[in-house]
């Protein structure tokens, strides 16, 4: 069949469609309930369906005869360990981690935070948790206390699961004091805390509290897989906003396994016991979905990498990667091309490995410039293929579906509405647009399987941030267009968040922990362009007129101040004091217009600025830096 009949079909009745799919998972009670709108704009796909995602995603390939599989292939070249997992592995390993779940007072709904390193032991407590019906919540290991400490507040772990230590190329990363500065900083405090002790680092343990990974799970039961309703959720996955305050998606059971089942044979054109790697972090949605749980309930094995495209050892690690462990499929952000280009353009270290294997390079994260695309297209000799997705919907929104029809390439474009998705783009309004115009990209409620049914807590936010703009539609909170072939071409969010690395980052989260340093009066936080990582944050900031101490110690505190407060991953190492800060009559900041001067590109002057003349004070302070030029 072709994409147009079977986009066209979820469209007609998607009831009947996802409903379809469903029937590839094994089910204690199979749906026969496709989706519950009872309380729209809340909606609940398969509300009568009862199942066990981590049963779907291990046992059942147990069951199959695919038990000595490799499930996880586990390659860490910064600590130049590899080792592989199969299915029967992976099935005593979560049943024994949900025996230890259990053991500790741990029960169904309940919520367990996982933040560690990319080590088998960290899937294997997300997959434990999901066997146990506990609600895991991983947090990305770049991250300090005080933002672990939010998430603990908001999700209320009874417990946590870290690890003594991670890896990055030029330094050991301590988990466990920044855990246990975290618990000191929060409100909730978890009663366990079960730390997996790495070779480099002996953490310590703090008594009554903490307990050794290994001991934790000494004679724990081995526990088969509770039965949880479709509906209930599975994780918690924080991601930023416009403010400070990060949001829980949530993400439930049911529907996320069928649209991540569905995707794999559809999207990524893989088959079972095919090897699937994305080169990304299980603190991201790209890890969830897939590094663990897309891959392996699709019956693929799946790569689990500790490492950096580059510098571990070098530019040709993924190239190795490839070759070693015959990866059909890879998935990575477009800055991991990038640094890999950058390190080796003429693609050198390629021609030493084999990586035959290999059919097809997707990436996402951000937008994916043209250069990336083609340099990686002429290097590998694969489809390169964008494709366009958010914490929010766990799966592509639009992708060129590989297994069901490769659709003609086009560059700057992640091509065409995934089914399910019913895109239009939106002007202020709400107006429906025309193709080639402008305007917020918006979907039509309801949303697909596996999108978030709320926000943890807090339904109401969940309203007022995705679904009160555009009454009807979810607001993807993503710019763009969309032309005469219905692909759509992704050019921008619409609130203050920014894209650096792939990584997710709300400006208005490092302007919080600005304004707290004591000479700072007013600040802004913009991305500028960068090369490699996209986008990057640079602080703008005011002091008080009092303010005597030199410009240069203070703007050192100030990156300081937010690299301790929310951790390396805001690659925060800019600062820049002005005088005054651009704003509208109504006192909202320009940060778009700064943007745009930043990156030297086109902007008009806003009708509503308060005073024309900031805005060229503004472009000769960025041009004393670099910028605007
Ligand atoms: N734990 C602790 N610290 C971490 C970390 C982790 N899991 N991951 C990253 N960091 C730190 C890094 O050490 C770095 O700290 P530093 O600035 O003090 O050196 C900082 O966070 C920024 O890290 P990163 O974004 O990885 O930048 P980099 O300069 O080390 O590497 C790239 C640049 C392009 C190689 C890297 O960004 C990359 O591989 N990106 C791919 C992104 C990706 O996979 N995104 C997932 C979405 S699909
Ligand atoms: P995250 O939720 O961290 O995955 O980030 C999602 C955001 O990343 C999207 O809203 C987009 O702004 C951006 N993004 C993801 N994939 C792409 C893509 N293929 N092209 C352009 N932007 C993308």
């Amino acid at each position: 069949m072709k994409y147009s009949t079977i986009y066209a079909k979820a469209l007609a009745d998607s009831g009947a469609f996802w409903l379809d799919a469903a029937a590839a998972l094994d089910w204690v009670t199979p749906p026969k309930t496709a989706i519950d709108s009872k309380r729209a704009p809340f909606h609940r796909w398969f509300p009568d369906g009862e199942m066990n995602t981590c049963y779907n995603a291990v046992d059942r390939h147990v069951a199959a005869g695919r038990g000595e599989q490799n499930a996880i292939i586990y390659d860490s070249p910064i600590t130049g360990t590899a080792y592989n997992l199969t299915f029967n592995k992976l099935q005593l390993a979560t049943a024994r981690f949900a025996g230890m779940l259990c053991r500790y007072g741990v029960t169904k709904g309940d919520r367990v935070i996982i933040y560690m390193p990319m080590i088998p032991e960290a899937v294997i407590a997300m997959l434990g948790c999901a066997r146990f019906g506990v609600v895991h919540s991983v947090v990305f290991g770049g991250f300090a206390a005080a933002e672990l400490a939010k998430r603990i507040d908001d999700c209320q772990p009874g417990m946590i699961i870290s690890a003594s230590c991670g890896h990055e190329p030029n330094r050991i990363v301590e988990y466990k004091p920044l855990l246990d500065e975290a618990i000191s900083l929060s409100q909730h405090k978890p009663r366990t805390c079960v730390v997996y002790q790495r070779e480099a680092i002996t953490a310590k343990l703090v008594e009554g509290r903490d307990v050794e990974w290994h001991a934790a799970h000494e004679g724990a039961e081995e526990l088969a897989p509770v039965t949880v309703k479709a509906t209930d959720p599975l994780y918690i996955l924080y991601t930023s906003g416009t403010t400070g305050q990060p949001k829980g998606v949530v993400r439930d059971n049911g529907g996320h396994a069928v649209a991540l089942n569905w995707s794999m044979p559809s999207i990524y054109n893989t088959q079972p016991g095919d090897v699937y790697w994305a080169a990304s972090d299980i603190g991201w949605v790209v890890g969830h979905s897939y590094i663990v749980y897309a891959p392996l309930i699709a019956g693929c094995s799946t790569v689990l990498f500790e490492g950096k495209p580059i510098g571990t050892p070098d530019a040709g690690v993924f190239w190795r990667i490839i070759q070693d462990h015959k990866v059909k499929v890879l998935f990575t952000a477009p800055t991991a091309v990038r640094a890999i280009k950058r390190a080796d353009p003429s693609g050198e270290l390629l021609l030493l490995y084999n990586t035959s294997s290999l059919e097809y390079l997707f990436l996402a994260g951000e937008r994916a410039d043209s250069d990336t695309i083609s340099w990686a297209h002429e290097k590998l000799g694969v489809p390169v293929v964008d494709h366009w997705w958010q914490t929010e919907t766990g799966w592509p929104i639009c992708a060129n579906p590989m297994g069901i029809e490769a659709l003609p390439i086009k560059l700057g474009s992640p091509s065409v509405a995934m089914p399910g998705f019913e895109i239009d783009i939106l002007d202020d309004a709400g107006k429906p647009l025309g193709s080639g115009e402008l305007g917020a990209i918006a979907v039509k409620l309801p949303l697909p399987p596996s999108c978030l049914p709320t926000i943890w807590g807090a339904d109401e936010a969940f309203v007022e941030k995705y679904l009160t703009k555009f009454p009807g539609y979810y607001d993807s909170g993503d710019a763009g267009y969309r032309d005469a072939d219905d692909y759509l071409y992704i050019m921008a969010r619409t609130d203050d968040v920014i894209n650096v690395a792939g990584h997710r980052l709300s400006t208005g989260q490092l302007e919080e922990v600005l304004a707290d340093h004591p000479d700072v009066a007013e600040c802004a936080v913009i991305g500028v362009a960068d090369d490699l990582k996209g986008q990057l944050p640079l602080g703008l900031i005011c002091l008080y007129s009092n303010c005597e101490r030199p410009l240069e110690q203070v703007c050192a505190e100030a990156v300081e101040l937010v690299k301790r407060r929310v951790g390396p991953v805001s690659a925060f190492n800019q600062v820049l004091v002005i005088d005054r800060l651009p704003k509208t009559r109504s006192g909202k900041v320009l940060r778009a217009t700064m943007s745009k001067i930043a990156d030297n590109e086109e902007w008009n002057m806003p009708a509503t600025i308060d005073d024309p003349m900031i805005l060229e004070e503004i472009a000769t302070a960025l041009q004393s830096i670099g910028y605007a030029r």
